[in-house]
């Protein structure tokens, strides 16, 4: 009840001016037609709004839907109306994620029309023997600068990198830019956030630039360093960065989704089995179950890095023959990944993903040309895959 509910002297309310001696309206009368009307009003929208957007559940789980959609945020023009205008919210997430999954598909599809077979580097022995450098070094540098997806195999017909040029559209690396920027401010990202086991995190690995942010963030959902598995520090530094952190996985709900749909293409044995490998840690863990309902990524975790430039370096953490998946974003104009033991150069700009074989291939950030750069690997470690014995990562 409001506090300035009406007294019986505010029944009538009489009209002053000019008409105040003929005119005057009983309020009471009026109320009950002004309630019906305005009912009606609210029927009518509610049919309008579900009509346009579909009906919503608020007594159930809410659906986790990312805020933004790529193509309405872009602004692509469509030639008519079509059905798509009646689509629900839900109904037009499900077509752009399968557009863009579809998109992914065709694009590793064509990488593999591609590849590149280097002969000097057999997977088996790089298996058994760790080997870290070809044995035959006069090969001569090759460079993937042309900006065509290819995949790169062993010596013995094994699918060994593939390489993404441009795989995010500039609306898409747009977004994902603004929302890791934002993150990476509103977390105050840094580089000394702790030495990693290989001392790569050191200050000098970062670019520091006036007005350029540097550092790095690691959002792992289960990670599993000495006891038991736990979301990194980096997500429970506190409450407000849980928060933060939630939201911008939230944002980044597409890019794992097309992580997810290239590496399904790229390698579908590895692929089942992590996706085998999920389920079950989500079953056993109920934290990990929270995270996964706000980010669908299938690997284990996520590292962000702004203005990293990482030194020649293995994913030793990982599993000898698992992939890692590269994205890079920014405001720079060129930008390699070296790949010493195959003597591999590939173009490393804006909008790239590369999927490697972390572990067995040393890899190397070198110099980019222009403003900030920020680059995500998604990755899953050893330990996870230890914990399920009866999972093999093929
Ligand atoms: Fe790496």
């Amino acid at each position: 009840m409001s506090s300035h509910a009406s007294s019986s002297n505010d029944k009538d309310m009489v009209i002053s001016g000019a008409d105040a001696s003929a005119q005057t309206f009983d309020l009471g009368s009026l109320t009950p037609m002004l309630h019906s009307y305005a009912s009606k009003q609210e029927d009518r929208w509610e049919k309008q709004m579900i009509a346009i957007f579909g009906s919503i559940q608020v007594d159930g789980p809410l659906p986790l839907l990312p805020p933004l959609s790529e193509d309405e945020s872009c602004g692509q023009k469509r030639k008519s109306k079509s059905k798509d205008t009646y689509r629900s919210p839900e109904g037009k997430e499900r077509k752009l994620i399968k557009g863009f999954q579809r998109e992914m598909k065709n694009m590793v599809k064509k990488a593999k029309s591609d590849s590149v077979i280097f002969e000097s580097f057999n997977f088996v022995e790089a298996i058994k023997k760790l080997q870290m450098v070809p044995k035959r070094s006069e090969a001569t540098v090759m460079q993937w600068l042309d900006g065509k997806p290819r995949v790169a195999k062993s010596s013995d017909g094994v699918d060994i990198i593939c390489h993404l040029p441009m795989a995010l559209k500039e609306c898409a690396r747009k977004e994902l830019y603004q929302a890791l920027m934002e993150f990476g401010h509103a977390v105050n990202a840094k580089p000394d956030g702790g030495a990693d086991r290989n001392k790569r995190n050191v200050k000098s690995s970062y670019v520091q630039k006036e007005g350029e942010l540097a550092g790095i963030v690691k959002l792992v959902a289960y990670w599993k360093m000495h006891g038991p598995k736990t979301p990194s520090r980096d997500y429970l530094k506190s409450g407000r960065q849980f928060c933060l952190a939630t939201a911008v996985l939230n944002k980044l709900n597409h890019s794992a989704l097309r992580i997810n749909a290239a590496f399904e293409a790229l390698d579908e044995k590895q692929y089942s089995a992590l996706k085998t490998l999920r389920e079950k840690v989500l079953l056993d863990n109920p934290f990990a179950r929270m995270i996964a309902s706000n980010y669908p990524l299938l690997f284990e975790g996520l590292a962000i890095m702004w203005n990293r430039q990482t030194p020649l370096h293995s994913d030793n953490t990982d599993p000898i023959n698992g992939w890692v998946a590269l994205m890079v974003l920014g405001e720079f104009q060129k930008g390699h990944l070296w790949i010493p033991c195959l003597k591999l150069r590939l173009s490393y700009e804006p909008g790239t993903i590369i999927f490697l074989r972390g572990h067995i291939l040393p890899h190397e950030v070198e110099a980019w040309e222009g403003g900030q750069r920020i680059s995500m690997a998604h990755f899953t470690h050893q330990t996870i895959w230890n914990d399920y014995p009866d999972i093999e990562c093929p």
